[in-house]
């Protein structure tokens, strides 16, 4: 069977005043595709997820979009950002549905259940009164992800969901994102800078230097020998990096 595709880029370049950010950049996304996005800092990874998730005007090319696609984000995460905002793991899930509901977005009993099955899902039921500045940066990330992942969508963007996780919890994070991908079909596109790490996660590696690079699988990357330095520079965790 075909893979069913759920939207093209189509030669997109980006620049911002003088700087060229994302230089005639095609590919295509499929239903099912867990897609890492790599390259050093300053590539354009971030203009690209921006470019995609509607953020960010770009000057050429397009973004086509196949059908009627959600497409679903969760940002890049630092470990400073704003956590002091008083708001509970539950309130934060349940800020993913009142954001598609109509004034006053009150929630229902089919919305209230929802959520707390999505607490369940993401194990973060437990600590649904905490709030998220009391929070681990794994049990963060889960609350994250929960959020996004309630208007169920078919895509999932995610800009360095990990970098600032420990080891433990980074695992843990994309076992969650494997799963989602492999038991719900969710796509993923996410950026990373441990390609060794997403190999046994990702189908697919896109390395992005402006230009895009690359676009294959795992092993054609490591093959590929003007790029496989860049794979030898990052340490290996999990995975089991190019050799
Ligand atoms: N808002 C902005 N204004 C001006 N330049 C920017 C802006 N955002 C990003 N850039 C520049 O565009 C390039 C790509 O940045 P970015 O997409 O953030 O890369 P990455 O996410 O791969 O680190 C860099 O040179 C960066 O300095
Ligand atoms: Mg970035």
């Amino acid at each position: 069977m075909a893979p069913e595709r759920l939207f093209t880029v189509e030669e997109l370049s980006v620049h911002y005043n003088k700087v060229t950010a994302l230089d005639r950049v095609s590919f295509g996304v499929d239903r099912g595709d867990f897609i890492a996005l790599i390259g050093v800092n300053g590539s354009g990874k971030t203009t690209l997820a921006r470019s995609i998730l509607g953020l960010l005007r770009y000057q050429k090319g397009r973004i086509v979009w196949h059908e009627d696609v959600e497409i679903g984000c969760v940002a890049q995460h630092t470990g400073v950002e704003d956590r002091n905002f008083p708001a509970t793991v539950e309130e934060v899930v349940a800020s993913g549905v009142r954001k598609s509901k109509p004034l006053p977005k009150w929630l229902n009993r089919h919305d209230k259940t929802h959520i707390r099955r999505m607490m369940e899902y993401f194990d973060i039921d437990a600590i649904a009164k905490k709030r998220i500045g009391a929070l681990s940066g794994g049990q963060y990330q889960r609350a994250l992800l929960a959020r996004s992942m309630v208007m169920q969508p078919d895509v999932l963007i995610l800009d360095e969901p990990i970098n600032s996780l420990d080891q433990g919890s980074q695992k843990n994070f994309l076992d969650l994102l494997k799963q989602l991908n492999q038991e719900q079909d969710l796509t993923i596109l996410m950026i990373t800078h441990d390609v060794a790490g997403v190999e046994p996660y990702a189908t697919r590696i896109l390395y992005l230097e402006t230009d895009l690079l690359f676009d294959g699988t795992f092993d054609e990357f490591c093959e590929t020998q003007t790029l496989s330095p860049y794979i030898h520079t990052h340490p290996r965790r999990y995975g089991r990096g190019c050799s």
